[in-house]
């Protein structure tokens, strides 16, 4: 007779212990042990571990599968889901093996557990092993299946409601509960009162400061106040605000766009000229042309207006970034007025606040919606759908994938739905929001999202203090070298060629993120290891470090209206020398919108006390000692980042935190 000794694990959620009756069955090469109750003194409580023994009669041979199935207690009467989080068993022999689940089990289910050792399709051999690898995708792609979001949009998971998902991919009871996605809530947590509905235009900019509690206001929401109308505040949020990505170096000025050396010539140095400058490389360009021709929406039987502007920036010799030319509408004219910092104070005030509206829409819509979430839930399901569990691309990204199913179908239920927070606060709307997204996607590259190619394209490499650049290079070198290091311990190029699995992952991500697959670089199936770390690691970046640069400081630059306006009551002027304070206020969006948008921007920047940073991986999902000391090397290296970071921090007036990786989440979870 062979004695197997088995550690049972409970999770620690809430509720993630049980009263059914667990059954547990080895299941080992030539034979199997057949089912056994655990039966504990103690109960299968949340957060325990639980030690039995199983004998068998006869060899089973290699230990190959854990199978457990959950009996109701009490007739069938009471059903109550344990979620198990993993299985140790200690074999005859004295070897210990991993049995990783992590998911919920309700009564009456089956599940059949594999070791922890990853392994690629082309290297399992056991028929069994195999047998399992198939029902698990089979399973999975019942689960997950692709809906339609919008024509020409990446597709999405085809659920309607957080309920239609499976609970592994659910919010944990704790999320759930803390994550009260109303506005209500968010106005009683500011304490906002009451005048949600008040449609009233402010009065003045000074009524605006006394909105927040002394306490609610954050270092940066105070600096904005203070700051929100200089010039070199301005050009700094451009490289370290909420949408860091979207400045590019002007090498040639678009034809629309004519701006001369005689309009400029005050905003550079004595001596020099615009083409000098533009020649230096000192010269950067936004271009909103994506919102050209798009009609703005109706508030309250009350036209709103958008603006397609273009920005022209330069980074001067004492390392500012300055605005030097704004012209509001593509379409260059008499009554299209390029303007400049030496016209009268209020008409550039008002020309800043237009591009700052225009920012609102690109950064909330195309960088922050569509390059991050809508993404990630490409990437997500495609890992659903084609990796099995054993899978070590599957171990590698899963930390990755956690909560984006859910975050987005509560995004796409009540903020872009037509009754949605963007329908009712925001120029944009809803039918122009779906356009201006279909004209974002088709400029969607493989290169763009790549950081260190997207920063070479763009020409920023050598503009001064762009921290978001230099904290994301750091970044993406230290998510690279690690994935790299796992990716080449489980292949070489054969290998890679010759996975199945891995060719349908990114056929799938593909398949499902374009309409003109080969225009946009991405890569339609992988050759090597090289070019297969390179894509993971995009992957990665944009789902951790890229979603907290464009997510998390939304609070602290776009509480303070007039700098993140999102919507705009007025056309934009035609003429220069008519604004004064009163064009400004009105403007500006009423004080229901205000409102309402700060409380969005206050719920979409919250910390969640659920989260995993960066590195973490809550699961115990590998076994073998290389890429366990990978893991280990990825949390120092982010560590030393982390000390970087905050050393550089010390030394200036507004510190860059969003890409500090204790601040970067592993997945898009908000
Ligand atoms: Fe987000």
């Amino acid at each position: 007779m062979s004695k197997y000794n088995i550690q049972v694990f409970t999770g620690d959620y809430l509720g993630s212990g049980t009263s059914n009756r667990i059954y547990i069955n080895l299941i080992g090469k030539i034979g199997s042990s057949g089912q056994h109750w655990i039966k504990t003194l103690t109960g299968l409580w949340a957060g325990s571990e639980q030690l039995i023994s199983v004998h068998c009669k006869s060899d089973i041979g290699d230990l190959l599968l854990v199978e457990l199935e959950a009996k109701p207690v009490a007739l069938g009467l009471i059903d109550d889901d344990w979620f198990c989080s993993k299985i140790i068993v200690t074999t005859p022999e004295g070897v210990s093996k991993l049995f990783p689940c992590y998911c919920w089990m309700s009564s009456n289910k089956r599940l059949s557990l594999r070791e922890a050792v990853a392994k690629l399709g082309t290297k399992d051999t056991a028929p069994e092993l195999l047998a399992h690898r198939q029902d698990n995708l089979k399973r999975r792609r019942q689960d997950f299946r692709w809906g339609i979001y919008a024509e020409g949009l990446p597709h999405i998971v085809n659920a309607e409601s957080p309920t239609e998902l499976p609970p592994v991919v659910r919010f944990s009871f704790t999320k759930e509960k803390e994550f009260l996605f109303t506005l209500g809530a968010a106005f009683k947590e500011l304490k906002l009162g009451t005048e949600f509905n008040n449609k009233d235009r402010w009065n003045n900019i000074g009524e605006l400061s006394s909105l927040l509690s002394e306490k609610k206001k954050t270092t940066t929401t105070k600096y904005v106040e203070k700051n929100w109308m200089r010039d070199d505040f301005f050009g700094y949020q451009f490289l370290n605000g909420l949408n860091p990505t979207m400045i590019k170096r002007c090498s040639e000025l678009p034809e629309n766009f004519p701006v001369t050396n005689d309009m400029v010539k005050s905003s550079l140095p004595e001596k020099s000229t615009l083409e000098m400058e533009i020649e230096k490389g000192n010269i950067f360009l936004c271009d909103y042309k994506r919102l050209n021709g798009l009609q703005g929406n109706e508030i309250d039987e009350r036209k709103q207006y958008l603006s397609a502007p273009l920005c022209l920036l330069f980074s001067t010799p004492e390392n500012k970034l300055m605005p030097i030319a704004i012209q509001l509408d593509q379409k260059p004219g008499a009554r299209n007025p390029i303007f400049l910092p030496s016209d009268n104070e209020k008409d550039w005030l008002l020309a800043k606040i237009f591009v700052r509206g225009a920012e609102f829409n690109e950064h909330e819509l195309n960088f922050h919606l569509l390059r991050t979430h809508l993404l990630g839930e490409v990437f997500t399901m495609a890992v659903l759908r084609n990796l099995p569990s054993c899978h070590p691309l599957f171990k590698l990204l899963v930390p990755h994938v956690r909560y984006n199913l859910q975050i987005n179908i509560m995004a796409r239920n009540l903020l872009v739905s037509p009754d949605g927070v963007f329908s009712q606060y925001t120029a944009i709307g809803n039918k122009p929001m779906t356009e201006f997204l279909k004209r974002a996607a088709s400029s969607l590259t493989y290169s763009s999202l790549c950081l260190p190619d997207n920063i070479r394209e763009r020409g920023v490499e050598k503009i001064p203090n762009y921290y978001y650049r230099d904290d994301g290079l750091d970044l993406w070198n230290i998510i690279s070298s690690f994935v790299h290091g796992v990716l080449s311990f489980y292949y070489n190029d054969e290998d890679v060629q010759k996975d199945k699995e891995l060719q349908a992952w990114i056929d799938e991500i593909v398949e499902n993120c374009f309409q003109e697959k080969s225009k946009t670089g991405f890569p339609q199936s992988f050759v090597t290891v090289e070019e297969l770390s390179k894509f993971v690691t995009m992957v990665i970046f944009t789902v951790s470090a890229q979603h907290a640069a464009v997510n998390n400081g939304q609070f602290d630059f776009g509480a303070w209206m007039p700098n993140f306006p999102s919507s705009l009551q007025c056309p934009p002027p035609t003429r220069k020398g008519d604004t004064t304070d009163d064009t400004i206020l009105k403007t500006l969006p009423d004080v229901s919108t205000t409102l309402n948008i700060m409380a969005v921007v206050y719920l979409l920047s919250r910390e969640s006390s659920d989260r995993y940073p960066l590195g973490y991986f809550p699961e115990a999902l590998f076994r073998e000692d290389i890429p366990l000391d990978l893991i280990a090397k990825f949390q120092e290296d982010l560590r030393v980042l982390d000390k970087k970071i905050e050393k550089r921090n010390k030394k200036l007036d507004l510190p860059y935190t969003y890409l500090s990786p204790k601040n970067v989440d592993n997945s898009i979870a908000i």
